[in-house]
């Protein structure tokens, strides 16, 4: 066994969340400021991680099947789990743990991975986590890049052609995917004629907010992601706390402001003109974020 080490960023949606189920494309760009590091050293073969509880549990069951995915019996050595990913925030800390696992097991044994493999090989852990998830979270992980993802459909790479600056406040508590995921099912069916609208309205945003991306201009980019935060604030997964936080980021002066990933708690993201930042994270915390994050795709 070869000493090892590997790292991974998070993620965060950008727009296009819950509608992404629906077949609408959804951008996400990767959480640069948050990583988890996962390193395999000379000792027992065991887990070491911060997690406990249900949370241990599934990392001990991600790592039986990352394991079992790489063709080793049992840990090489210790793992050891470092990140400072918020569990459960939708900044895609399962799919982290699990790109970090895969690559520290696999340069333990000595061996090379291609970037498809390991994509789609974190995408196997992620439904060991998550079920049957849509799959943005492993792709942006693995690729450490921008996408452009339509469920069922390759992904594209998408480049902004300005650095863009980006906000995250955390709401205090974490969103539950599954269950907004179900609530926004709910709503739809009771809501049918208003549903599609919203999809086809969500739909020209994410091409829109594309364009906009891709040609760095924040300006545009900014209203477009408020609206998304409307249409989702619409099918009920926002919460009073992220509609402060998203309120407190515009009073600040930021382009736009949304909540990111599947709600009903999480994170508040928002995007800022060069040198505002510390203005809106003053704003986040005064409005009572818990923890603030800044990427810059
Ligand atoms: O797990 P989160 O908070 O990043 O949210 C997942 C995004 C959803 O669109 C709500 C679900 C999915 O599988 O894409």
């Amino acid at each position: 066994m070869l000493p090892s080490s590997a790292d991974a960023g998070g993620k965060v949606i950008l727009l296009g969340e819950h509608f992404v189920v629906y077949g609408v494309p959804a951008l996400a760009v990767p959480l640069t400021d948050a990583r988890t590091t996962v390193t395999v050293e000379p000792g027992p073969p065991t887990l070491q991680t911060d997690l406990e509880g249900d949370h241990r549990d599934v990392a001990e069951r991600v790592l039986r099947a990352a394991l079992k995915l790489v063709g080793l019996a049992r840990p090489p050595g210790t793992v050891r789990v470092r990140s400072d990913i918020p569990v459960g925030f939708g900044l895609g800390s399962s799919a982290a743990f699990s790109a970090a696992l895969l690559a520290a097991l696999v340069e333990s044994t000595g061996q090379v991975m291609s970037v498809d493999e390991h994509n789609r090989l974190t995408h196997e852990l992620e439904c060991v986590v998550h079920g049957r998830p849509s799959g943005i979270d492993d792709t942006v992980v693995t690729r450490a890049r921008a996408v452009r993802f339509v469920r069922g459909e390759p992904f594209r790479l998408i480049r902004p052609s300005a650095p863009l600056s980006l906000v995250l406040g955390s709401c205090g508590y974490p969103g539950p995917t599954r269950a907004a995921v179900a609530s926004v099912r709910r709503w739809a069916d009771a809501h049918v004629a208003r549903f599609g609208a919203i999809l086809e309205e969500a739909r020209g945003l994410v091409d829109a907010g594309q364009a906009a991306f891709e040609a760095g201009d924040a300006e545009a980019l900014g209203p477009i992601m408020s609206r998304n935060h409307a249409l989702l604030r619409e099918v009920g997964v926002s919460t009073p706390e992220l509609e402060t936080l998203v309120s407190a980021a515009l009073e600040a002066g930021a382009l736009g402001a949304k909540l990111t990933g599947a709600g009903r708690g999480g994170f508040a993201l928002a995007l800022s003109t060069p040198g505002n930042e510390d203005a809106i994270i003053a704003a986040f915390e005064r409005a009572g974020a818990h923890h603030v994050l800044r990427t810059t795709p």
